[in-house]
């Protein structure tokens, strides 16, 4: 096993795409930790991995609180020591919405959750890594990091989390820990499940708008953060690498008015 695999922390992983890594990590012999605010999910998930005879310990956290997070890595650290991998998948969606019409309650709990988030568990989690001079670091972007979007608070902050990777990298690099980023295309999550089944995404349009024509599974966003996390990537720190059946590529094409 990768020593750079041998605890690896995955925020969000109790659902969708940190569940899917935390699925990868485990299953490739490291000791996960799951922090979630979703107690079921995450004890349930930890239990069948453990069942399996891999490793992985659930613990409760919200993102959105400072004390939280930090008491958070204080465990972990206590119970583990510094991770080698921390994957910031908590986070929240939104819906298309007007600027006039945006409730800044929603705008504000976005901005809490996804970016202040994941800065905080960057800021507990990297001082142990930067301190023991290794580790990686990967961010959850989207297409919204890259075009507009309707969905106005969690585009800004998507696009925000491209910059604070960027960032990140090149604060933490000198100290041998890598931070990257992956921007997920229409991935089938629960969180993308339940938005389709109420009617608030539209699946032919995402399907049409991909040059794949298809949904991504969680597996293969999985699959690129633990590419990222290990040593074939040794040279690659802040990028944002879109995983999206070609959805960027695509709708730039069909942009082109006289397109057949
Ligand atoms: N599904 C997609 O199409 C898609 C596309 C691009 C980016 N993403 C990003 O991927 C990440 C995961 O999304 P997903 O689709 O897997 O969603 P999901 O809802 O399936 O999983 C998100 C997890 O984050 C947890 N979470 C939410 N708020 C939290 C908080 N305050 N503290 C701790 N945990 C919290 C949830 O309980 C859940 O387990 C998000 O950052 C999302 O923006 C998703």
């Amino acid at each position: 096993m990768a020593e750079q695999h041998r605890v690896a922390v995955v925020t969000g992983g109790a659902s969708g795409i940190g569940e899917a890594t935390a699925r990868r990590f485990a299953e490739s012999g490291a000791n996960v930790i799951i922090g979630d605010v979703d107690s079921t999910r995450g004890e349930r998930l930890a239990a069948e991995l453990e069942h399996k005879g891999q490793k992985a310990t659930y613990y409760h956290v919200d993102l959105a609180s400072d004390e939280a997070v930090a008491t958070f890595a204080d465990a972990v650290a206590a119970e583990h020591g510094a991770p080698n991998v921390l994957v910031n998948s908590g986070g929240l969606l939104q819906n298309a919405v007007h600027l006039l019409e945006m409730d800044m309650a929603e705008f504000d709990r976005l901005w809490q959750v996804n970016v202040r988030g994941t800065l905080l568990a960057s800021r507990a989690f990297g001082q142990a890594m930067c301190a023991a001079r290794h580790g990686s670091i990967v961010n959850l972007c989207s297409l919204t990091s890259f075009r507009a979007s309707a969905q106005v608070g969690y585009a800004v902050g998507k696009a925000g989390l491209k910059m604070l990777t960027e960032i990140m990298a090149a604060d933490f690099g000198p100290k041998g820990v890598r931070v990257n980023a992956v921007a997920p295309g229409y991935t089938l999550t629960p969180a993308m499940q339940a938005r389709i089944e109420k009617g608030e995404r539209d699946p032919d349009v995402v399907i049409r708008g991909s040059a794949l024509r298809r949904f991504v599974a969680p597996s293969e966003v999985a699959d690129a953060i633990f590419f990222l996390c290990s040593p074939q990537a040794a040279a690659i720190t802040g990028v944002t690498m879109p995983i999206d059946c070609g959805w960027l590529a695509m709708t730039a094409y069909n942009a082109y008015a006289s397109q057949p």
